[in-house]
């Protein structure tokens, strides 16, 4: 079935798969709103550069390093996002995409670096994306920041995003190789005592070791990727002994050339759901991959044997580690496991 972007992905499921991932009660907790840029609006906004479909979406495309992707991002992406209006545009098409498929619940996070080159505050993005998504989708915002944003009116916009009352949580992203200088953990603290949520990208480009050091010195209990976690059986251990959560997402791992992750059939996913820890399936930057969330599912079931009933425990992850209330969280854990009764016989 062609992407949202028009593309064609490897993964491709038959009829009874189709059905079976659409109507699946979903989730998506890790995804880069600017790198989830509607290919439509990028067409609109700047006609010439986008009039050909970008490279990326090339099944077999590999990206040759971060740096690399890091750059593309801002050539394709980063330069439309110039104000609220924008993050608005694109939250209303990237939402109502996550519903169509069946989404529930979706964490998304935004860049708050983007906001020392725009005139729009921080709580006016917040909002302008928080008032596009549908009525049916229960929506989380984050601030994303690298290591090395804690400089000049970077530092005042780090402090400042931790009080504002529409910020779900913060994130660390960016090259992960960058010091983890001392002011993330201080930051991280603080802003968990204003009730923010906080995660982490780990385990992705540097090894077990980091996931080790994220979890020793940021506290958090959700990881984006932390697929390298799988180095160290110990590691992976402790995932599953302090509760760790990862956000996976499959498809960027493989295009962006993780390593160990030649093909989506040597994912350690596998391995790490085998162990018992807890991941969520996600798309990440779903215009750099080229890639939908339904295809995550289709890629695991077909590369790596995950049944439906695997599949369905995946899903429901999502929602174990969602932010919203035990009450809701029930609701939402029922509806799965009513609708996998017709695939558990
Ligand atoms: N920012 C956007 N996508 C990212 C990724 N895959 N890793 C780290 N930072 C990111
Ligand atoms: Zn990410």
């Amino acid at each position: 079935m062609p992407s949202a972007f028009g593309n064609t992905m490897p993964y491709q499921a038959d009829p009874q798969l189709e059905q079976f991932v659409r109507e699946l009660p979903k989730t998506e907790t890790h995804l880069h709103i600017e790198g989830a840029c509607p290919y439509e609006l990028l067409k609109r906004f700047d006609p010439i550069k986008h009039a050909k479909p970008p490279v990326f979406w090339n099944d077999y495309f590999r990206y040759q390093s971060f740096n690399q992707f890091m750059d593309l991002y801002v050539e394709y992406c980063s330069v439309f996002f110039t104000g609220a209006q924008q993050f608005h545009e694109a939250a209303k098409i990237v939402l109502a995409n996550c519903s169509s498929q069946g989404c529930r619940y979706v964490e998304t996070s935004f860049h708050l670096g983007t906001l020392l080159f725009i005139e729009d505050d921080g709580p006016t993005i917040i909002d302008a994306i928080r008032s596009a998504a549908p009525k049916n989708l229960e929506l989380r915002i984050f601030a994303g920041m690298c290591h090395n944003d804690y400089v000049d009116a970077g530092k005042d916009l780090i402090e400042e995003c931790i009080t504002w009352n529409g910020l779900d949580g913060i994130d660390l992203h960016g090259p992960e190789d960058l010091p983890l200088e001392p002011w993330i953990a201080h930051v991280w603290d603080r802003a968990r005592k204003n009730g923010k949520f906080t995660k982490a990208h780990a385990g992705e480009f540097m090894g077990s070791n980091f996931v080790d050091k994220i979890l020793d010195e940021l506290k958090v209990n959700r990881i984006e990727h932390g697929v390298r976690s799988i180095e160290n059986p110990k590691t992976v251990q402790r995932l599953v002994d302090e509760n760790i959560a990862l956000d996976v997402c499959p498809i960027s791992n493989v295009k962006l050339a993780v390593d160990g992750i030649e093909s989506m059939s040597t994912h350690p996913i596998r391995k790490l759901f085998d162990a018992g820890v807890t991941v969520t399936i996600n798309s990440d930057d779903p215009f750099f991959f080229g890639n939908r969330l339904s295809e995550e599912y289709y890629a695991l079931h077909q590369e790596l044997d995950f049944s439906y009933v695997e599949l369905g425990h995946l899903a429901s992850n999502g929602f174990k580690v969602a932010l919203i209330d035990d009450s809701k969280r029930r609701s939402h854990i029922n509806e799965l496991q009513e609708y996998m009764i017709q695939y558990s016989k």
